[in-house]
């Protein structure tokens, strides 16, 4: 049975990876659960270092790194499940805009994981500091911000 399931396993696998990029969501309320589910991880551990930076917590330099590597790998997740026609269904709140202005969308997207890779970098140095902390953790904000003033329903 295990090794039954493992082969199984592997051969899903091997069908995930060999599937081309455009096609990895069979349908657009897929795609649209996949963003929000990668949206809310990174919102999660986002807010976690937004309260250390805040003074909520208490600083923690391995916390903060640990949940900024997070933070990092999320947010290059979100960008490529914008498919085209999941500007509806599910409960998106993605504006039709991001479609009709997808490379403006796409360069805030990658601000944010400038933002985030700098943020992951500065939280894993020796001797992080709470001021190094906040002003990361600012300008990471900064392109949330941007993003969702522009694209997503309030
Ligand atoms: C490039 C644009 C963009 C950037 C940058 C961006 N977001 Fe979003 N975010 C969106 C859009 C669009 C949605 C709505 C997605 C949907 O409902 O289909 C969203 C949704 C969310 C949600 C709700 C997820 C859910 O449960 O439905 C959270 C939380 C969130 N973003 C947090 C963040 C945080 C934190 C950052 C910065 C660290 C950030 N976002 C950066 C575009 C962006």
């Amino acid at each position: 049975m295990k090794r039954l399931l493992s082969a199984t396993f592997v051969t899903l696998l091997g069908a995930a990876v060999c599937v081309p990029a455009m096609a990895q969501f069979a349908k657009p309320e897929d795609a649209i659960k996949y963003r929000q589910s990668a949206f809310s991880v990174m919102g999660t551990h986002f807010g976690r270092l937004g309260a250390m930076a805040n003074g909520k917590v208490p600083f923690d330099a391995k916390a903060a790194a640990d949940n900024a590597a997070i933070v990092e790998a999320m947010s290059k997740l979100p960008h490529a499940a914008f498919i085209d026609g999941s500007d509806k269904g599910g409960n998106t709140k993605a504006l039709p805009l991001i479609w009709t202005e997808k490379t403006k969308f796409i360069a805030s997207g990658d601000k944010l994981m400038a933002e985030a890779t700098k943020l992951a970098a500065v939280t894993k140095a020796p001797g992080l500091t709470l001021d190094q902390l906040k002003a990361a953790f600012g300008n990471t904000a900064g392109t949330c911000k941007a993003c969702h003033d522009a694209y997503k329903e309030k």
